[in-house]
This record gives C-alpha cells, structure tokens and sequence, in this order.
C-alpha cells in the first residue's frame, strides 16, 4: 500500500448508513464495462441501508413511463441500467463465530484506492466476540485489460489461534434496481428487470443466466472461487443463489486465500454469452493473479503518462485531481454500445443514461490527452443516429436528427420534456465534439466514415427548428443548459452553438468535397448543395440577443423582464431547488441552476467581447445556485479567463473535491463524472488558458498563489505537448512528434524542442 498522491486511503469511520453508501460509490471498481459499489462482501446487519449494485454499462431494459395526460410524441417507454447478479458476497465462518464489522471489536479498518495500481483495498483487524483475532486483506480489481473479469483477493490471517475457517461465496441472481420515491434524480419504480433463467453449476463454476423483462437482453455472468489451500467444498442452489462453502484449517500464522473470478457476458456484446462467459473464464484462469496485476497497471501506466495533472505545493488537492481522473477512465465505455453516464458505473442516479455531458465535459478532456477515447464516444453517437433521426420526426421535424437528451440505447428517455427533450443544444454540442476531435487530432477518417454524417443531419435540424424573420435567423421555444429557465426563446448559448455548428457544416462540406466518399455521403443522406447554402445564410443572419444598457448577452428573450430571485434570502436547506420549488416558479424568476450564457462564453470565446463576457459574468454568478455538479468548474475557468484568480482558485477547491468531501450530498447514488471532467478543465483551460480553436492551440497560464507549480500534457496532432507552470516561467516541452506552432499569451511561437517564456504574473501578485 502507497500513501502518496496515487493511493486515496480512508480509515474507516463511523458504520452509519450515510458513511457506508458514501464508501460504496468512493471505493467503487469499474473499467468501463462493469462496475461494482463496494459493499462489504460479509454485508450489513438488517437495519442498514445498502445501494448493493453491479452494472454493466449500456445494458438495459425499459419500462413504462406513465404520462399523466398523453400528449402527442411523450415519451411513453425509457431505458434503465441494470442491477446484474451480484457476486461480491463472502462469508467467513471462525468454527460457531461469523465475521461482521458490527460485531466483536475492530481493532483497525483502512480502505483504499490504488489508481497506479487499479485496484481497491481493505484491511481490517478484527477480535471476534470470544476472542478469536484475525487480519482480512481483501483487494478487488475490474480488469481494463479483460473488460469481462472482477476479480476479488480474500486473504485471512489468524492472529491468535488455530482451527477450521469456513468461507461462504455467492453468486446471487435474485436482483433489484435501487430506488428512491422522494429524488427525480434516481427511478422511483421498484421494478423487477431480470429475472434468471437458469443456475448451474459446470465444472466448478456458477452460472446464471438472466433475462430482461422487455428489451429481450440476456446476460451470464458465471464465477469460480479458488481457494489456495487444502479444503472441503459444497455447493448448494438455492433459488438462484449459487452458494459455494469451502472449509479448510487455518493456522497461527499462516494465511489463507481465495480468488474469487467473476465474469460478465451480456448479449448486446455477444451473440452466445453463456458459451461467451466460460470462454472469458478458462482466458482469465489461464494467467495468474499476478499477471492480470501487472497488465491493470501497465494499462494505467499508458493512461497516466498521457493525462497526468500534477500539482506541487498541495498534495490533497493533487490526490482529488487524480482520484477524479481515475474515476474517468474507470467509467468510460469503451466499445460502441456504451458512452459515459453522469454517475459512471458507480450507482444509478440518472438509471445510467447519457447526456451531453459527455460532449462538453468530459471528451475535452479524452480529446486532448486519450483522443482514441472520445472516438469511440463519437461512435456510439453515430451508432444513434438513425433513432436520431426517428426521435427528430416525433418531434415534428421532416428532415434531420436530433439526439435524445437522455438515453442508453438511443430513444429518449426524459419523461418531463421542458428540461429534457427540449434541450436542441444537445446536437449542437455533439457537432461541437467532433469538431473539437477533428481540430485536435486533424483526423480526417473520423469526418469522413461518420462525423460528417452526423453533422449534416444535426445541422438539418437547425434549419427547421429556427427560422428567417426579416432577414435574421431565430430559434424559438427550446431550452438551454440552465434548468431552471425553460421553453425560451433564443437561447443565447443554443443560438451561438447553432451557429458554429453551421459554420463548420459548411466547412466539413468543403474538407470532405474533394475527398473519395464525397458521392456516397452526399447521395446516402441527399444533401443538397442549397442547404449548404442555406446553413451559411443561417449562420451569418443567426440572432445573438445583446442588451446594451446591461451590456450583457441576456440568456433569452424574456429572461430580463422577470423577477430576480434573492437567493441570499432562501434558506441554505431549501437548496438543490428543484427539489422544494414548482418548476413554474423557477421559470418565472431570473435563477440559474448552472452556467448558461456563461458556458456559452466559454467554448465559443471570440464572438463576444471581454467586456460583454465580464459583466454577463458579475450578473449571472450573482443569481446561480451551482445546484448542478457541471456548474462551479465552468465559473471557475471564466473566473480565471477574465482575472479573477482568486475567485476561480476557490471554485476550483469547492469541485476538486465535490465527491470526496460529498458537497452536494448524493454521492451515494454516485460520484459526479462531469464535474471530474470540469475538474480537468479547470487547470488546464482555466489555470492554463488553454483552447483549440481552428488557428491553432492557446495557452495564458497564471498559477494559483498557494501552488508552486503545476504540469499537464497536450496531445496535439501527431505531438505530444509537456506544459510546467511555474513561479515567473512557463514551459512548453514537445514530448514527441512534429514541431509546432503555439500561442502563448497572445504571442506565436514555433516549438521546437522546449520554450521558456516568462510568465505574465496574475493580478494578485502583481499588486
Ligand atoms: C443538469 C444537466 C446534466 C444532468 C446530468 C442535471 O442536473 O442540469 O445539465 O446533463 O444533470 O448530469
């Protein structure tokens, strides 16, 4: 065990509910593909809460969606992530004594996270009611290198005596989803989505294959517990619970292990995932423990040298950055099937569907350090599109695709349209990503095989939701990012994204125009050259709302006329709002739930100037509650862009830590992975000034005064870019790949092989 900035370790606290949910998100496993809460494999006595979940990302059932009048085109029908068969239990027995934490004496509990190594640890001493001393070690892993494996190591050592140890295993297929009545974020339904179809044992190994009750999913997940020593085995089934008890004789002294393999097959991946699951057995047996270590570490060894932020002068705020960092590429998808959801594979806020958190915070991270990541993000996309198009139709559009604010495997899933469906800046913002890819990598294939399809067909959908009105282009009754203000008209962050969107459709039209698949595209999807035409005059007449006695972009047409919200006179427990307001009543009030016009400013800086984006700044914070978890990281980054170091250090503290220090209290339904990505971004384009525009890449690094120094990498085009900021230089060094051109605080340079510039000191510092 490490105790540097690469290990989070935890001493156990009290055993209460919130503390043992919290644990079960913070030390959660995942790799992606599955993800396990860390439960206490012995469980909790009756009486304790638990969220005891293991997922597999983007395998789902649906579900009625009851809509109290049944207007034309609601959602009837979502999607929701499923609780698969748990395979984290394990009893041990010292002769008549059971082990539980709530029993006996603890004589030393640590939890870990060891994210250069990908595993979580614990470790407890333990005094047994009649005396009986033991020390568990138990180290769990879910393998990035066999995306199917999680492997759980259980180590007993007895401390005082000698005598027989019985270990009981399960593999339960008798699962439920969680469920919370009094929080929209997480379902309410109580459901049973999986029900087993069969539970056998086969040549030592437990099977259970389930089966969703409506999507016609099937998944196996099958395990096999090897236990190193001498020993009696038993199994017995019992109403999907495969039971596996091995008794053997423990010696003062000597220490006692079981690996417990588990896999998971389902059948969106595999045709036969039964056959599927023993083959991905006999391939994790094959190797040993030790080795399947080795290539967790050696994946993350890659990851890490492509992404790490380091940062001298605070070694907790260090820690945060890379636990959140950690948290991503544990969540991630990493196949077309699935994408990215706001709590991971670490519980079942939002049911595990997507959203454009995806596009906009967490790919500019992968983008620029795991650019291979976000095409697979951008595949997933495409392998939408046609439900796209569909959900586009429903909506009333004749041509066109527009995304589903929320979903898994393509329709829709938001059952209240003003805050969901209603969000058209979610095209815009997929177009943004792969725009932001093409920009980074100059990796035409992406735009040729599927990007371009995509951003025509989104870019068609503009066209029909806005329209002309003398001579200017207007897009009515949708709703931005902010939540609290809906079915608005002329959005300014959707305007402004429409109108880059349609822009560069006009531009990918001319980068794919000499290329070979020109023809095809253009006659699969029957573009026209006079809605090319047609997307440039929208975007040049496109409507930017501007007030020039507030000298501010207002966020929509009416947001002015209402009445602001004093959110100093609301009471600090009647936050997150929604959760104690009629939405009418926040629509009816200038109130934010998270930047809108300010994220605007963000990713599209230059068409405004910085006037305009300093007083839109100083108004908005001003009404913003931050009760979205994508809020603080990008009030951060603008603090930084317009000279509020300070202001923009604080914000940064307050999201580093959100789902370590739990700040908006429902890490228990899991932890934040927008906010991670935000977090990302809020050193490396907040401190470090960083863009990617189609000029090139932008650095204006300041340092925050309680750092001495910080580093980050850039991966751009065929280069590799090492960033170190320090006290009165930043320096710029090209890791590998071609020289290239970079701004630096306004300036162009040609890098070479490392450039020193001196630093342009922050406003503090200065006076
Ligand atoms: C935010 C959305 C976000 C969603 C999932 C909501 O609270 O308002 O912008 O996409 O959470 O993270």
């Amino acid at each position: 065990m490490q105790n540097k900035y690469t290990t989070y370790i935890l001493n156990e606290q009290k055993l209460d509910n919130y503390n043992l949910l919290l644990n079960e998100t913070l030390f959660h496993n995942a790799n992606g593909y599955i993800g396990v809460r860390s439960v206490f494999e012995e469980g909790y006595p009756d009486g304790f809460e638990s969220i005891r979940g293991q997922y597999i990302n983007g395998f789902y059932d649906f579900s009625q969606m009851k809509q109290a009048e049944n207007l034309y085109g609601l959602t009837q029908e979502k999607q929701t992530m499923l609780n698969i068969a748990d395979t984290q239990s394990i009893i041990l027995h010292l002769e008549d004594e059971k082990f539980s934490m709530f029993e006996g004496k603890v004589l030393d509990s640590i939890r870990w996270v060891d994210m250069e190594k990908g595993v979580t640890g614990r470790y407890v001493q333990w005094r047994s009611p009649k005396g009986k001393e033991i020390e568990l070690t138990i180290i769990r892993m879910t393998s990035f290198h066999q995306l199917t494996l999680f492997t759980t190591s259980y180590e007993v050592k007895p401390l005082n005596f000698s005598g027989e140890i019985t270990i009981e295993s399960s593999h339960d297929g008798n699962v439920l989803n969680y469920t919370d009545c009094n929080d929209p974020r997480v379902a309410d339904d109580g459901i049973r989505y999986l029900t087993p179809i069969s539970c056998e044992i086969k040549k030592g190994a437990s099977y259970i294959t389930s089966k969703t009750t409506k999507s016609n999913c099937t998944i196996t997940s099958c395990v096999k517990n090897i236990l190193l020593q001498d020993h009696e085995r038993q199994f017995t089934i019992d109403n999907n619970n495969a039971i596996c008890q091995m008794t053997t004789e423990a010696n003062l002294g000597g220490t006692i292990k079981l690996i417990k393999y588990a896999v998971f097959c389902d059948s969106i991946r595999y045709e036969d995932c039964r056959e599927q699951a023993g083959v991905e057995l006999e391939k994790a047996l094959s190797t040993s423990l030790e080795s399947l270590y080795k290539k967790q570490e050696d994946y993350l060894s890659v990851y890490w040298n492509n992404c790490d932020v380091k940062i001298e002068g605070d070694d907790e705020l260090s820690r945060a950055m890379h636990y959140n960092l950690y948290q991503l590429i544990q969540s991630v998808g990493k196949d077309e099937h699935s994408n990215i959801a706001p709590k991971g594979l670490s519980g079942e806020g939002y049911e595990g569907h997507y959203f454009w958190d995806t596009e906009m915070y967490i790919e500019p991270f992968f983008t620029v350090t795991n650019p291979s990541i976000t095409k697979n993000l951008i595949n997933y996309r495409f392998s939408i599109l046609e439900m796209a198009k569909e959900n586009a139709r429903i909506l009333g559009h004749s041509k066109g695709a527009l995304y589903p604010w929320r979903t898994i495997m393509g329709k829709e899933c938001s059952g209240y349209f003003p805050a969901g469906s209603a969000q058209y800046h979610i095209n815009g913002d997929i177009a943004y990503s792969i725009i932001a890819y093409y920009l980074a990598t100059k990796d035409l294939s992406l735009l040729k095989e599927k990007g371009g399809e995509i951003i025509f067909e989104t870019a068609r959908l503009w066209m029909d939701t806005g329209n002309f009105h003398n001579d200017i282009f207007y897009i009515n009754d949708i709703t931005g990012p902010d939540e609290y203000t809906c079915i608005v008209n002329n959005n300014y962050y959707t305007n402004v994204i429409a109108q880059y969107h349609l822009n560069w459709a006009v531009k990918v039209y001319d980068l794919l125009k000499n290329t070979e698949i020109f023809d095809e595209l253009v006659n699969k999807i029957d573009l026209k050259f006079e809605e090319i035409e047609d997307f440039h005059a929208a975007a040049d007449a496109m409507y930017l709302a501007y007030d020039s006695k507030l000298k501010i972009n207002p966020q929509d047409d009416s947001f002015l006329q209402k009445r602001r919200l004093d959110l100093q006179k609301i009471p600090k427990d009647k936050f997150p709002l929604l959760l104690y307001y009629h939405p009418l009543h926040l629509y009816r009030h200038q109130v934010c739930k998270q930047p809108d016009t300010i994220m605007a400013h963000f990713i599209i800086e230059d068409v405004q100037s910085l006037e305009t984006m300093r007083n839109s700044y100083d108004y908005y914070e001003e009404i913003t509650t931050h009760d979205s978890s994508l809020s603080d990281c990008i009030f951060g980054i603008m603090a930084a862009k317009l000279g509020m170091e300070e202001k923009s250090f604080d914000y940064f503290c307050h999201s580093a830590k959100l789902d370590l220090k739990d700040k908006h209290k429902n890490t228990k339904h899991g932890i934040h992975t927008a906010n991670m990505g935000g977090n990302y971004m809020a050193i490396v384009y907040g401190f470090g000034g960083f863009r990617l525009k189609e000029e090139g890449i932008f650095f204006a690094p300041i340092l925050p005064v309680k750092w001495v120094s910080y580093q980050f990498k850039i991966s751009y085009e065929d280069s590799r870019i090492i960033i170190i900021v320090k006290e009165d230089i930043c320096c710029f060094r090209l890791e590998h790949g071609s020289a290239k051109t970079i701004h630096v605080y306004d300036k162009i340079y040609h890098l070479k092989d490392m450039l020193i510039i001196n630093r342009r000191y922050n406003k503090e510092e200065r006076s």
